[in-house]
């Protein structure tokens, strides 16, 4: 799994500590916090699964070793939809999922768009919404700056 700036470790690390067969990757490109998040996985005994990454997501998910790997892409107040989207989409294998807990404002999610990047809409589970990779992303997604021209 991997959680998309993950600050102060919402949702991953609790996510984790229910969760004991699950491997995680934390992306948060804020030196700051990332180290605070390895001390974290340390003191919570993780670290055997669990690795901090202190790059941004656009950067990463253009990385072999990160690149349609992983089932799952978690993320919580990491930017607007179309910005988790882009950037979610690089790291999801076929038939993994994009979970994204957004404040209830009804925002869209328009399916056209999300086809682009080989997303589907899932469900909407109140405050989350879950996407489907369908398709590989496309290789030129995420772009550098996916905020300066959001795909919607
Ligand atoms: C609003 S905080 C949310 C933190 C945590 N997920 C939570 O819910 O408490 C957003 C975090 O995403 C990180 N972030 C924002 N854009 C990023 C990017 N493109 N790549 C990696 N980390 C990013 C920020 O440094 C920040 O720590």
């Amino acid at each position: 799994m991997v959680d998309l700036g993950s600050g102060g470790g919402v949702p991953a690390l609790p996510l984790a500590e229910a969760w004991a067969e699950t491997r995680w990757v934390l992306v948060e490109a804020n030196g700051r916090r990332a180290r605070f998040l390895q001390r974290a996985v340390r003191d919570l005994g993780m670290a055997e699964r669990t690795a901090v990454v202190a790059v941004r997501a656009e950067v990463l998910g253009h990385q072999e070793a990160y690149r349609s790997r992983f089932e799952a892409v978690v993320a919580r107040g990491f930017g607007p939809p179309a910005v988790t989207a882009e950037c979610g989409a690089a790291f999801l294998m076929v038939g993994g999922r994009l979970l994204t807990s957004e404040p209830p404002d009804k925002r869209e999610w328009p399916v056209e768009r999300l086809a682009l990047l080989g997303l589907t809409v899932e469900e909407r589970r109140g405050a989350v919404m879950v996407l489907q990779q369908v398709a590989e992303c496309p290789e030129r997604f995420p772009r550098r700056a996916p905020a300066k021209r959001p795909l919607f």
